[in-house]
């Protein structure tokens, strides 16, 4: 019998990749997607955990479904994700309305979770650390999301162990999967369209399989000729290795923009975070790559508010934006986890906290503007992803991932063309196609 499933995706983008990819091996036992919550048999949420307000969105979303099934036949509820992980059986017991709990390294056990729970009505968690079985499963499903950019996970988990996050306990120790696996899946993606191959880890520059690290990864998929562009994310500032800064000099696909994290500018709160760096290696990292190319642009996560940081602290955060200019970035209040080291450490003032993000945001946002006015009356290369949805104008995304929104057809899609940029705002470019390329991307 065919089932309606509805699939709600929260967090990283990791999360994205395995929502799509648990769809994948759903439909194999008769289901097919909506994104109409009434006229679903299955609600799956993918949760993230990351902050407290992250995992009590998953309490609202189900409280959210129960309303809307009221007077309806109740719908399968599926929970995968880190929150899945975390919380496991507590779940269940918080919330009777959730069946079955399923974790991020146990994907491969979820159709025959469902078919089990369907035939015998039993909850069930699965939260299992079995990555290497995952991920043998999931390359034996195809991975049927290919748009002009898609996303490929390469590595997963973490051995950090920064003091303030819950990623190595809800995604297991750091694994990277097999070199073959990863380029199939990349040239199946590339034969279905995909133009953009974003490869993703939780450290993702940690990436090793049998001595191939992430730069040989790189070359390897720069092979794919109908590859055009490469990005990977996230990388932590330990793992920016020689051969992976090298790789931007030989490297024709890899874009110029490297989301690298430093979440603090001050080296005392770096190293309580136990982030294992400080600020002078992290310029030097920047440094360097500036020097291969100084078209190379940062963007950054910030944690605001660590316990201990004083206004020195804060200032070095500021000092080290203003130096650095960074484009893109995210920025976050310090959310204490808990079974982290930093749980029970002294939080700062809640008000001060506010204020701070406040500055920093704003900051973020000036450099933003600034950078994108400047690049009005140039052209940028735009890789072109859709029409919007009113389709009278063509979306894409410049090298340094800014949103472009020109004069393109449909049938620009899946192809670099060139946009000469007249208007800008803090978030995204406007402008006119100057050149349509005449040949066609294969
Ligand atoms: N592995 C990446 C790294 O080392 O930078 C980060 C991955 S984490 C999924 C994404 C971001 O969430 C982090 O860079 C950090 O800024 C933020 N984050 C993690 N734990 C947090 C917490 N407890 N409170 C606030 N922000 C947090
Ligand atoms: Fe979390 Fe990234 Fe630190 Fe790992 S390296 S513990 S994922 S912030
Ligand atoms: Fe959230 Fe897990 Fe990603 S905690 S940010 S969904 S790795």
């Amino acid at each position: 019998m065919l089932q309606k499933i509805f699939i709600k995706t929260f967090g990283c983008q990791m999360n994205e990749y395995d929502s799509n990819r648990i769809f994948d091996s759903v439909k194999k036992i008769g289901f097919e997607k909506t994104n109409i919550y009434e006229n679903a048999d299955c609600y799956l949420l993918n949760t993230c955990h990351i902050r407290d307000k992250a995992k009590e969105k998953v309490y609202h979303e189900i409280g959210r479904v129960k309303k809307i099934f009221r007077f309806k036949k109740k719908p399968l509820v599926i929970i995968t994700g880190c929150v899945a992980q975390a919380e496991n059986q507590e779940m269940l017991k918080r919330e009777p309305y959730i069946d079955l709990i399923i974790g991020p390294q146990s994907y491969h056990k979820i159709n025959h979770t469902i078919l089990n729970f369907i035939k015998e009505k039993k909850k069930i968690e699965e939260t299992e650390f079995d990555v290497v079985s995952k991920f043998e499963y999931l390359s034996k499903i195809k991975n049927n999301f290919s748009k002009v950019s898609s996303f490929l996970t390469i590595q997963e988990g973490c051995d950090k162990f920064c003091h303030f996050c819950v990623v190595p306990y809800t995604r297991g120790p750091e694994y990277s999967r097999p070199i073959n696996q990863i380029l199939d899946e990349a040239k199946y993606l590339a034969d279905n369209g995909t133009k953009e191959i974003i490869l993703l880890g939780q450290n993702v520059n940690a990436y090793n399989y049998n001595n191939n690290k992430l730069s040989n990864l790189i070359l390897e998929i720069e092979k794919l000729s109908k590859v055009k562009r490469i990005r990977y994310t996230t990388s932590h500032p330990n793992d920016m290795s020689v051969d992976l800064i090298e790789v931007y000099k030989s490297s024709k696909k890899l874009m110029p923009l490297i989301h690298l994290p430093v979440q603090s500018g001050s080296n005392k709160i770096l190293k309580s975070m136990n982030r294992n760096h400080n600020i002078k290696e992290y310029l030097k990292i920047f440094e360097k790559l500036k020097q291969i190319n100084p078209h190379i642009e940062f963007s950054s996560d910030f944690i605001i508010g660590y316990p201990g940081e004083n206004n020195q602290d804060f200032k070095d955060t500021i000092d080290l934006i203003k130096k650095i200019n960074f484009i893109n970035s995210y920025s976050f209040i310090f959310s204490p986890r808990p079974g982290t080291v930093a749980e029970n450490l002294k939080i700062i003032d809640k008000e001060i906290s506010i204020k701070r993000l406040e500055i920093i945001q704003k900051l973020l946002s000036e450099n933003q503007i600034k950078t994108n006015k400047s690049l009005r009356n140039h052209t940028v290369d735009v890789l072109v992803e859709n029409l919007t949805e009113d389709k009278t104008k063509a979306f894409g995304r410049s090298e340094h991932m800014t949103p472009v929104f020109f004069n393109g057809k449909q049938d620009d899609i899946g192809k670099i063309v060139k946009v000469k940029i007249n208007d800008s705002n803090r978030n995204s470019l406007f402008g006119e196609l100057i050149n349509i390329s005449k040949k066609k991307v294969a």
